[in-house]
């Protein structure tokens, strides 16, 4: 039997139970119900509980700005696939942030972005080093591999999931003109890191220097990307072209939009490849004023910064908050919005029932993980910190 969740329309509400043998026998080799056993509960309690809810960052709604942009972009005819004024606005503003002439290509999914801006940056018998925590490798279902045709993900090490500088050294050499191997293509690193650590520009230009100086392309999967920029108080710019950043995957819906991430790409040379690349991966939607209106309010007045900043400062005031608790240990780096502890069954059981949402046993027996979006408030957060010191 395996227990699958399953995101329904209205909620993350629906659990369904179905026999493996109905989709057979990948999930049985592995069984992916287990994470999601831990949440289950609290994924049923009702829509008010999950707004408490600290799953991810996706489990918020959307800034009204840009909910507005959508309603205004709705508003008489546009040309389709992008070749409207509002694209046109967006893609300006867009390079007006980053400082620099660039293309955007708005893609559904941070999965999408990953995979399809991946694929025009390596050849099927190219690699892309990661880390081994990367969402690339553990939480696109291959979906890089298969907009790369095949290209192999190698997996490096580091603390905090960021990558140790020394085994890309190794990496990059490894197999370098052997038909045997596969070539040492793209470094994809992600900022803020997927268990909520943060690089310095300084760690990030130590590891875009050693790929560059061994002819790597590199890509930044950026789902939390504002997070990192006011996390660090640089540009956008510090942060992605000017280390040599070829490709970035912008994330949005993370931290306000409804539906739109993008592909930023920094090399215009890259330009017509990720055009049929966009459109064959099925992501050059009709109405695209619509994710364009998303983006272009997303960027505009800093709301994208401000809400980044509010998600960072409603994490540290848990973080603070639970920091004495006995029996809890915040074992993740400060500085995002992303915090993993050590709680107890108990207490996880407990928080659960009391309707706060949060993933827990997904990595290591004990592990939670705790994400905090630009839509929690103060009180929020304070009645999360209120029931585990209660509980604990
Ligand atoms: C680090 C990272 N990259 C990319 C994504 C994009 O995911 P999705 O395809 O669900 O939008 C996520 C979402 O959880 C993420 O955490």
């Amino acid at each position: 039997m395996l227990i699958v969740a399953e995101h329904s329309t209205d909620s993350l509400s629906a659990v369904v139970i179905r026999s493996s043998s109905a989709r057979g026998p990948g999930p049985e080799a592995h069984p992916i119900g287990i994470p999601y056993f831990s949440f289950q509960k609290a994924a049923m309690t009702p829509n008010d509980s999950i707004l408490r809810g600290y799953l991810s960052d996706n489990a918020a709604g959307a800034s009204p700005q840009i909910l507005d942009a959508v309603v205004a972009a709705s508003a008489g005819p546009a040309a389709p696939y992008g070749n409207d004024a509002l694209t046109a606005q967006m893609r300006a503003k867009m390079a007006a942030a980053f400082e620099c002439d660039l293309e955007v290509f708005a893609v559904g999914t941070g999965s999408a972005a990953n995979g399809i801006g991946l694929a025009s940056l390596t050849r099927p018998w190219g690699s892309i080093l990661a880390h081994a925590d990367s969402h690339i490798q553990n939480d696109e279902a291959g979906a890089p591999e298969f907009f790369t045709d095949g290209s192999k993900i190698v997996l490096l090490g580091g603390e905090h999931s960021k990558i140790d500088p020394d085994e890309l050294r190794v990496a990059v050499k490894a197999g370098r003109g052997d038909v045997h191997s596969v070539q040492a293509s793209v470094l994809s690193i992600t900022q803020v890191t997927e268990t909520g650590s943060v690089y310095t520009i300084d760690e990030l230009r130590v590891l875009t220097d050693i790929a560059r100086e061994a002819g790597l392309r590199i890509h930044m999967d950026g789902a939390r990307f504002a997070n990192a920029l006011v996390a660090l108080d640089v540009s956008p710019a510090e942060m992605t072209w000017k280390l040599g950043v070829d490709m970035l995957s912008f994330g949005a819906t993370k931290n306000g939009a409804l539906t739109a991430d993008a592909i930023v790409c920094f090399d215009p040379t890259l330009a017509t490849e990720l055009s049929f690349r966009h459109k064959r991966g099925g992501q050059l939607t009709s109405k695209m004023r619509f994710q364009a209106a998303q983006l272009d309010a997303y960027l505009t007045d800093d709301l994208w910064l401000d809400n980044a900043r509010q998600a960072n400062a409603m994490a540290a005031r848990l973080r603070a908050g639970i920091a004495d608790v006995a029996g809890v240990t915040v074992t993740s780096k400060p500085g995002s919005n992303i915090l993993f502890a050590v709680f107890s069954d108990e207490l996880t059981e407990a928080l659960h029932d009391r309707g706060f949402g949060f993933y827990a046993n997904r990595w290591e027996p004990g592990v939670v993980r705790i994400v905090v979006s630009f839509a929690h408030q103060a009180a929020d957060i304070d009645a999360f910190v209120a029931a585990i010191r209660e509980l604990a």
